[in-house]
């Protein structure tokens, strides 16, 4: 049951997700001839979503002394980049996926090319939202080089290569574990760290930022394996079911759903392990990471 704590963390969760929801709606809504890609793009950054990287990126430049406007453009840039890399995974040469937050996917709504223009310019916008952040220039560029590690070839890039090769051989846990770990873990990692560049934090906190959400990235996709086992399609608003029928290498299929729990939890524990003493006002992240290991959607 839900006691007072988790209810104040679970409202703090919500205004922050009311800011993010509020400043996204500002972006890409000017009159052109190409008018459509903006609406395509707008259709996928503002279909709704939990907006977890959001709110870690924001939590963390709270937890290191930041105010909430140091990180809030660069938490709406990073959220630009989550809604490109959904667009792309559900493509049919990628993940084939007809629905997305109980919508259409854009492809499905807009068509296969305007889908991987409006992913293509997400992805350039992003860093352009991240550039634009009023913040001092060390503090930016620490920012964007964080974000160019995480969306390619050692991030997201890499890691979907690796879950799309892997439709066709069947991969040690290692090898899950390493493809999770960059197609999901490492936007994740890259959102805790940018938080606390926001707020000016040490070296030390962006260390265990970077701990804390790496474990928390890697529970969080095993997670979402398990869910696309137990779930039901109007509960997750995506397909349920679709990796078994894309083959697709995931510890449930590896382990089995007990095992996956374990993990879950262990990654869990070992993310909270990694705040220890390193901030003052970590308690918000302490049960973020739980709540996000026993979510339902
Ligand atoms: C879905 O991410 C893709 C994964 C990395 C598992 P989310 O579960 O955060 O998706 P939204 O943004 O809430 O829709
Ligand atoms: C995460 O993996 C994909 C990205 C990094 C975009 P999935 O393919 O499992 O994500 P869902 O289940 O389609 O949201
Ligand atoms: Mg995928
Ligand atoms: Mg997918
Ligand atoms: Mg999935």
């Amino acid at each position: 049951m839900e006691n007072n704590e988790d209810r104040d963390y679970r409202s703090e969760m919500r205004q922050c997700q009311i800011d993010v929801e509020e400043r996204l709606r500002c972006f890409f809504s000017s009159e052109t001839s190409y008018s459509g890609l903006l609406e395509a793009m707008r259709y996928s950054l503002l279909a709704g979503g939990k907006r977890i990287r959001a709110v870690m990126c924001i939590k963390f430049c709270e937890a290191a002394g930041g105010r909430l406007e140091a990180a809030l453009d660069a938490a709406c840039a990073i959220e630009m980049l989550h809604a490109y890399s959904l667009i792309h995974d559900d493509l049919p040469c990628m993940d084939n996926s007809d629905t997305r937050r109980g919508k259409p996917s854009n492809h499905i709504k807009f068509g296969e090319s305007t889908a991987t223009l409006a992913g293509d310019a997400l992805q350039a916008a992003a860093f352009g939202t991240l550039l634009d952040s009023e913040l001092p220039p060390a503090a930016i560029i620490g920012m964007a080089q964080a974000f160019a590690h995480a969306a390619g070839p050692h991030g997201i890039c890499g890691g979907q290569y690796l879950d799309l090769l892997g439709e066709s051989k069947i991969y040690s846990s290692d090898e899950v574990a390493q493809t999770h770990s960059l197609k999901t873990a490492a936007l994740i990692s890259a959102s805790a760290r940018i938080g606390v560049v926001a707020a000016g934090g040490s070296p030390e906190q962006v260390k265990a930022a970077e701990e804390y959400a790496l474990a928390v990235g890697l529970a969080f996709q095993i997670r979402d394996d398990v869910l696309d086992v137990t779930a039901s399609e109007q509960n997750l608003g995506k397909p349920v079911g679709s990796d078994r029928e894309n083959e697709k290498n995931t510890f449930t299929a590896l382990m089995g759903l007990d095992a996956c729990e374990d993990i879950i939890a262990a990654e869990t524990e070992k993310a909270i392990g990694a705040l220890s003493g390193k901030f003052d006002n970590g308690g918000f992240l302490v049960w973020f990471a739980r709540m996000l290991s026993e979510r339902k959607y």
